[in-house]
This record gives C-alpha cells, sequence and structure tokens, in this order.
C-alpha cells in the first residue's frame, strides 16, 4: 500500500497511533514532515506523491494566486516551523499560529485527546507558542530566500494569556507589528476557548479596538495593506454572527475565518465516559461540520461577497470543499480530517475536488446542455 494511501494510514492510525499520546503523535508527524522536506531529494518525490497540480484547482482569494483551495488552518503550526514542508503534503496555504505578543508554555498537558468514534478531536492547548519575535524571526528567514515552491501564509495571532482584558488591543498589535511583514494576511483570533475572556472579545463594542489597531499596526510595519480577518466561534448566536459581519464590512476587514472549535458536545457519538475523561476545550472534526456551514452561509447571506469567507470545521472529503465553496467560501481550510487521514488526505480531497470539475465542464459542454 501506498503511504499516501488513506487505508494503509488508517491502519497505521489505528494499531500505533491512537496508543500514543495525541501530542507526542503530533510531535513525532510534524518533525518527520520537516525531516524530509529538508532532505532535497526528498521534496520532488514528496511533491509528486501528496501535491495536486491541477489547474481547473486555483484560486485567487485574499490577492494570493494559489494552486488550490484548501489550506492547513491555524493550530497544527504555532510557530511558523514547518510550513514549506506543509506545502509539500498538498495544502496550498498555511495559517500560522496562534501566536501571541509573549511565549507562552499552554495549559498543562495532557491538553489534547481524540474522541475516534467521533472523528473528532478536543484541545485546551492555551495558545502554546513561541511568542511573535520568534515565530517572525522564523518567518523573515523563510521569505528572504526566495523559495522553489513558493507557500501563502496566513499569521494568526490572540492575546497573551496574562495581559489583561482591557489591554487586549495593545497585545495583539505587538503581535500584528512584528508579523505583519511576512504575512500574506492576518487573522485575528477571539475564539479559542481556551484562554480565559478571550471569546468576550466577539463583542462588537471590544472587537472594534482590537481590529483596529490590528490594521493600523500591521499595515504600517509592513509598509502595504495586509488582508486582516477574524477568527470566530462556532458558538455565537445568529445575531452575533450577523454583528460580527457588519463590523468587518464597517471595518472594511477583507474577510472572516469560520469556524474555531465548539465548547459544545451535543450529538455525539462515542461514549459520555470518554468524553467526560477528554474533559473541557474545544472539539474539533466531524461534529462540527453541520454548524460550520450554517455559520458560513449566515455570513454569506449577510455580506455577499463583500468579505472573503474562508470555511473551516469538519471539513473531510471533496464534497465537503465543494459545498463549502458553493455556500460563498473562497477558501476552505482544516485540521482534524488530516490528522485521521494523514500524510496524502489534501492530495485525495483536491484531486477528487478537480475530477468533479472536470466532470461538471464535460456535463455542461455535452448536447443538449442549456
Ligand atoms: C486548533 N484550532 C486553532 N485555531 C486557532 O485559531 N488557533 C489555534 O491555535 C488553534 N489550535 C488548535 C489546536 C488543535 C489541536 C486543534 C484540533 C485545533 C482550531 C482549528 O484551526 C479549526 O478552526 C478547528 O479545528 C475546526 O477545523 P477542523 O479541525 O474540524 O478541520
Amino acid at each position: 500500500m501506498a503511504v499516501g494511501s488513506g487505508a494503509a494510514y488508517r491502519a497505521l492510525y489505528r494499531t500505533l497511533l491512537t496508543r500514543i499520546d495525541p501530542e507526542v503523535a503530533h510531535h513525532w508527524a510534524f518533525s518527520a514532515m520537516r525531516a524530509a522536506a529538508r532532505v532535497p531529494p526528498a521534496v520532488p518525490v514528496l511533491r509528486r506523491a501528496f501535491v495536486e497540480h491541477d489547474p481547473r484547482l486555483r484560486t485567487r482569494a485574499l490577492g494570493m494566486d494559489l494552486p488550490g483551495p484548501l489550506g492547513l488552518a491555524a493550530g497544527f503550526d504555532k510557530d511558523g516551523a514547518g510550513v514549506e514542508a506543509l506545502a509539500h503534503f498538498g495544502f496550498s496555504f498555511v495559517e500560522v499560529g496562534t501566536v501571541t505578543a509573549l511565549p507562552q508554555p499552554g495549559n498543562p498537558k495532557p491538553r489534547l485527546h481524540r474522541l475516534v468514534d467521533d472523528r473528532a478531536v478536543v484541545n485546551r492547548m492555551g495558545f502554546n507558542n513561541s511568542g511573535a519575535e520568534a515565530v517572525a524571526r522564523r518567518l523573515r528567514q523563510l521569505r528572504a530566500v526566495p523559495p522553489r515552491h513558493p507557500v501563502a501564509v496566513g499569521v494568526n495571532i490572540g492575546k497573551s494569556k496574562v495581559v489583561a482584558e482591557e489591554d487586549a488591543a495593545a497585545d495583539y498589535a505587538t503581535s500584528a507589528r512584528l508579523l505583519a511583514p511576512y504575512a500574506d494576511y492576518l487573522v485575528v483570533n477571539v475564539s479559542s476557548p481556551n484562554t480565559p475572556g478571550l471569546r468576550a472579545l466577539q463583542a462588537v463594542d471590544k472587537l472594534r479596538p482590537v481590529l483596529d489597531a490590528v490594521r493600523t499596526a500591521g499595515d504600517a510595519a509592513a509598509h502595504r495593506h495586509v488582508p486582516l480577518l477574524v477568527k470566530i466561534a462556532p458558538d455565537l448566536g445568529d445575531d452575533d454572527v450577523d454583528a460580527v459581519a457588519d463590523l468587518a464590512l464597517e471595518l472594511g476587514l477583507e474577510g472572516v475565518v469560520a469556524t474555531n472549535t465548539t465548547t459544545g458536545r451535543e450529538g455525539l457519538r462515542s461514549h459520555p465516559d470518554a468524553v467526560a475523561a477528554a474533559g473541557g476545550g474545544g472539539l474539533s472534526g466531524a461534529p462540527l461540520r453541520e454548524r460550520s456551514v450554517q455559520v458560513l452561509r449566515q455570513l454569506s447571506a449577510r455580506a455577499g461577497d463583500r468579505l472573503t469567507l474562508v470555511s473551516v470545521g469538519g471539513v473531510e472529503t471533496a464534497d465537503d470543499v465543494r459545498e463549502r465553496l458553493e455556500a460563498g467560501a473562497s477558501l476552505v481550510q482544516a485540521y482534524t480530517a488530516f490528522i485521521y487521514e494523514g500524510p496524502g488526505w489534501a492530495r485525495r480531497v483536491l484531486t477528487d475536488l478537480a475530477a468533479s470539475r472536470s466532470r461538471r465542464e464535460s456535463d455542461r459542454s455535452a448536447p443538449g446542455h442549456r
């Protein structure tokens, strides 16, 4: 069985990876990907195995020309340590972060749990990251050498845990100033459930000064306009989703990333004891799908094409990607499906997506089609 084959990875996952602490497994897997990408003769091999080059997938959004619409969501590469490697595994763009102005260790371990029966994950990482200065240094190095295989980089920023809510705008602005010069787009994350009080910043009166400060600091530091988006939680009510969309339009933001993880635990198949054992934090993966699509539709109805919508939450298949694009998303991201499906996942999804586009084109050009 090929390494990129989903069946091979699923077998490996069941027999080996589920026995390893999920955070350790993540660390090993990411280290292996980065190590492979550092071996020059391995790169073309990886790209042949894992990158889909079909020109029908080309996507333009947020000023970026991308080989496809699928990116890796924030949280996988929190420190910008493996952006190029991740592009060799089929992602057209990588959202680095969440990065905070101050380096921080995150919550005590264990803080990452699988709910295999739900193809879901619960995390309470708490923005463990090496801080905006260190991440900026890494991204500066990445940008210093013109890459053979360019990859678009979004940078997702959050509030440092020790900073009080009233000082949030200045804290976010520090990260924006340091990181915007290396970002194709910036995301203000106010939706992770694992930093106390963070989600309160989604209320428009608190969000406005944060977004204003980030935009001013980011554009000034980068000497260009850096597209700015805000990432929201699936747990917002519909009126709050509308309010964020209205604020984004009023402030001239480029878009919204929807959604982050949920604090809800409804409708899970996993045994209640397993759900309880996973503990608090944000749930991601398949159970998030329905609400994530609802929030996307709500945003799309409110803002039409005046906002660029990045849809994330429970995306597992080409049909999921197509559904999001048809519901108004310009870009789609995923994280949990990559954990469950392995290194060949993005390629499989994009190959299916390209094939369905080609079927549609031939249906349209068939005689009798109007
Ligand atoms: C995340 N996610 C996340 N989001 C974010 O904005 N900043 C972050 O630091 C993290 N960290 C993080 C860690 C882990 C372990 C997971 C599983 C997720 C949320 C992620 O970007 C995404 O919004 C959700 O996971 C929903 O997408 P999936 O996983 O259902 O495809």
